[in-house]
């Protein structure tokens, strides 16, 4: 996930206007910023820099000030570590054509090694790189810049926004196409913006128009014309925000961590678009040879809180899934429980930040005796990402929340692929019924988005239910890790007591605890262990605890034992943590809400632990 920003019109200094507005997109992502204009000699004038975009708002300082357009880019690495020569703007050899992108061009591989057989060199490691020497590859065969733009842009696949500008347009235009990624349009009083999202126009402006899927924006500063694909021009109408600055950064949402929620559907959907191609698996990041992954004995999985859970489902997956032994252990007591460490055994490590000093001295130790190491990483060219011999990106976009959500839902499905793909290069995959379990992947952001449709009844629930002092949170198999997941939610926002347990523990003990004062959350969706579940529910039923249940769809029986029901559509049980752990941050979410708590900056936590 990136910032994006053109503009074009009167503005006395437009470089340091649009600059100053990226800063509202830095939520966005901040590893590296760069900006382009045209200067008045009619040259591409570029600036870029590592790190935040107040370092670029210094060095365009004494930018040229006679332009009237310009673009601008914060970015969060998805291909490419966070460097100079990755940041946006990206420009063809001869400098004459710039772009800033947003997203992801999932064709980027097969248009670079066209690109290059007709001689077309690449300096960086980006997709986006490909835009501009694709767009003067057009020129060649194009009658004007705005042909040669639409037949560029006709070639791009994926989820992306990019925003363009020519040095040799003679008609000095912005050009910029949305394709399923968030592009808005914003009238100002002598010239036009267009950005990621209004957060940086709203100051400016409250007349904005949206840009729909497939839409190309062209403008020169007095008007703005939108196009289809086809080259038709369409006709929309500006709408009027009411949004202020604060509100436009979470896109309406009142915290990061909602919105993050609320970005899930769509973050599982561009991930099986991305890993699911013609009914293989692709990880084409991953550095690790097919050989040496067939050759695995053992699989170690390692990280800390929530991504701790993710390891767990990727244990329940890979013994699923490959007849490769695997087993988790937390990053901060690796080094203390001795695992046979050596050539033949592979350590995964997951981590949304990978900065976290446990599960990187984890990575240190298991490389010192000779494992090789593949992380799951969401930010690029972190530490972890680096120190790994192997790295699968997340592709979760940044998480700002403190509680991690997004992130969680994306390490689950890039281990439950990781697994499916160990089975497939290692032709363990015979008895999977690969059509239906693809078929599942691709409808996981659907099931996502239903669950919020229930949002009601969760809300009702976390209002019931706020003031209790104590929860269990009861799962098996798959759902086990959910349990143990929907607890750390709780309690990390709410300040609740929450405990995920395996629900066949509760009679060892935990059980004492229940009475009409205590809250248990119970997972009981469709699976090899619903019955189990029920007579666990049961138990807790039977001790006049207060029951809230996760349920599928037209669950009668599940109802009749419980206080509340949240109904899940159905999915097969291996993906079900990813579905039902939404519900459970739901309400971790509105617990927290009713109990009035800073819920993006719950106390005593940070976002990244840095320290062992
Ligand atoms: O960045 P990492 O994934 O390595 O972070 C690991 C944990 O610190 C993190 O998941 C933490 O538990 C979150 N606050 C959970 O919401």
């Amino acid at each position: 996930m990136c910032g994006i920003i053109g503009y074009i019109g009167k503005e006395k200094k437009p470089l340091q206007f649009i600059v100053k507005g990226l800063e509202s997109l830095e939520y966005r992502g901040y590893d590296s910023a760069g900006a382009a204009c045209i200067d008045p000699k009619g040259n591409l004038f570029i600036k870029k820099v590592k790190g935040r975009v107040k370092l670029l708002e210094d060095l365009i300082k004494k930018t040229p000030q006679k332009t009237n357009l310009g673009i601008a880019h914060t970015r969060w690495a998805t291909h490419g570590e966070p460097t100079v020569i990755n940041a946006h703007p990206h420009v063809n050899a001869d400098n004459d054509i710039a772009v800033v992108h947003n997203g992801i061009i999932e064709n980027h591989f097969t248009l670079k090694n066209e690109l290059i057989k007709k001689g077309y060199s690449f300096v960086s490691q980006t997709d986006t790189e490909v835009i501009p020497h694709l767009i003067e590859e057009e020129l060649k065969h194009s009658l004007t810049y705005q042909e040669a733009f639409n037949n560029a842009v006709k070639k791009l696949e994926g989820s992306f926004s990019l925003v363009v500008i020519f040095k040799n347009d003679p008609k000095k235009r912005i050009y910029a196409a949305k394709m399923d990624s968030p592009l808005v349009v914003g009238i100002l009083k002598e010239g036009f913006y267009i950005a990621s999202d209004i957060s940086s126009m709203v100051q400016h402006t409250k007349n904005v128009i949206y840009l729909k899927e497939k839409q190309i924006f062209i403008s020169d500063g007095i008007s703005v014309n939108i196009y289809d694909l086809d080259g038709n021009e369409v006709h929309v109408k500006p709408e009027k925000i009411t949004w202020n600055v604060e509100k436009a950064e979470k896109k309406g949402f009142e915290t990061f961590m909602l919105k993050e929620i609320h970005e899930q559907p769509e973050i599982l959907k561009k991930i099986a678009r991305m890993r699911l191609k013609n009914k293989k698996i692709i990880f084409e990041e991953l550095s690790l040879s097919k050989a040496y992954l067939k050759r695995v004995k053992r699989i170690y999985l390692t990280a800390c809180g929530t991504a701790y859970h993710a390891c767990f489902l990727g244990k329940y997956y890979i013994e699923e899934f490959t007849g490769i032994p695997a087993e988790v252990i937390l990053s901060s007591e690796f080094r203390y429980t001795r695992p046979k460490l050596g050539k033949d055994k592979l350590v995964i490590c997951i981590s949304q930040s990978g900065e976290t000093a446990d599960t990187l001295a984890s990575i240190r130790e298991a490389k010192k005796y000779g494992s090789k190491v593949l992380s799951l990483c969401n930010v690029v060219g972190s530490t972890i990402a680096r120190e790994s011999e192997g790295v699968i990106y997340t592709h979760a976009g940044i998480e700002i929340g403190v509680a991690s959500t997004k992130a969680y839902t994306s390490q689950v499905m890039t281990i439950f692929l990781l697994a499916l793909y160990l089975s497939e290069i290692r032709g363990e995959d015979k008895d999977l019924n690969k059509n239906l379990i693809f078929k599942e992947i691709r409808a996981v952001g659907d099931k996502i988005s239903q669950v919020f449709d229930n949002v009601k009844e969760i809300k009702k629930g976390a209002k019931k239910y706020f003031s209790y002092q104590g929860a269990f949170y009861l799962g098996r198999h798959f759902n086990y890790p959910t349990a143990l997941e929907g607890a750390l939610k709780n309690k990390e926002i709410s300040y609740m007591h929450a405990e995920g347990y395996a629900a066949g523990e509760m009679k060892h003990g935990p059980i004492a605890l229940i009475d009409n004062n205590f809250l248990v959350f119970c997972i009981a969706t469709k699976g090899q262990v619903y019955e189990k579940m029920i007579s666990n529910i049961q138990e807790v039923h039977a001790r006049k605890g207060l029951i809230i249940s996760l349920a599928t769809q037209g669950d009668e029986k599940v109802k009749r034992i419980s206080d509340t029901v949240i109904y899940m559509p159905y999915i097969v049980e291996e993906l079900s943590p990813i579905i039902n752990i939404i519900a459970f941050q739901l309400m971790a979410y509105y617990i927290a809400q009713n109990k009035g708590c800073d819920i993006d900056k719950p106390r005593n936590l940070a976002k990244s632990v840095t320290v062992e």
